[in-house]
């Protein structure tokens, strides 16, 4: 494991834009899993502004959501196929989005990793975490083991949507994800994060002990992994490197 302490917010969607772009630059058709949430988006910003200025080609590239609502239209503000919509404009060759209408979601999440495994895997996932240590749903109670799967969101997790949705009661009850080993399979992962708020759990994920009651830190496990943090999120590890 890997952890790059950045200044600021602002160098690490610049880190962040600069692995991404590489990832497409070594292999043109690169799988590439990449988040939502308020952290990448400064990071995709760059990327389009790149793309447009012929810096950055991914139209032979692939990128897998690693989960989504479920229980909403693929319209509806606030599900992360609007996200992508809105803030990834980089053109890649197809965005793979699980649809949050999906009637059946556990067969429709089970299938789209399945999908994910027989193309050959994630080449590169990013992931950011939340306060619970969750990454993408994988929320506290997530084994190791688990795999793609329909998931109760934690109240923490709805209210983080709760604007992007309008109000916290249309954010919906449950998601559907990537489980953790379907993560783990990525070749590469790189976890961003950013704020005084993800100090303490960036903290636990990278320096305590392996448990399901902070998914993230099951990628201690993973023999590529990079944190790319800012000065505030890697506080808790400076402090205990001083001590
Ligand atoms: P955030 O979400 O980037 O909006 O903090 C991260 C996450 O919950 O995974």
């Amino acid at each position: 494991m890997r952890i790059e302490v950045l200044d600021d917010a602002a160098a690490v969607a610049m880190r962040l834009a600069d692995i991404i772009c590489e990832a497409v630059q070594t292999k043109p058709d690169a799988r590439l899993g990449l988040p939502t949430g308020n952290t990448p988006i400064a990071a995709y910003m760059e990327l389009a502004r790149r793309v447009e200025a012929g810096a950055g080609d991914f139209s032979r590239a692939d990128v897998f959501a690693i989960d989504e609502f479920c229980d909403a239209a693929r319209t509806t503000p606030g599900t992360n196929t609007m996200f992508y919509r809105e803030h990834l404009a980089i053109r890649p060759r197809a965005l793979h989005c699980p649809n949050p209408s999906a009637e059946d979601p556990a067969a429709h999440i089970a299938a789209f990793a399945e999908a994910i495994r027989r193309g050959g895997g994630l080449d590169l996932c990013v992931l950011g975490i939340g306060r619970t240590g969750h990454i993408a749903f994988n929320e506290p109670g997530s084994a190791r083991d688990s795999r793609a799967r329909v998931v109760a969101l934690t109240e923490l997790s709805r209210a983080a949507h709760a604007e992007n949705f309008g109000s916290l009661d249309k954010v919906p009850s449950r998601g559907m994800t990537l489980g953790v080993a379907d993560l783990l399979e990525s070749r590469a992962i790189v976890v961003m994060v950013t704020g005084a708020h993800k100090a303490d759990i960036v903290r636990a994920a990278t320096k305590g002990p392996m448990t399901a009651e902070v998914p993230a830190s099951w990628l201690q496990e993973h023999d590529d992994v990079l944190w790319v943090l800012d000065a505030d999120a890697g506080a808790g590890l400076t402090a205990k490197s001083k001590e």
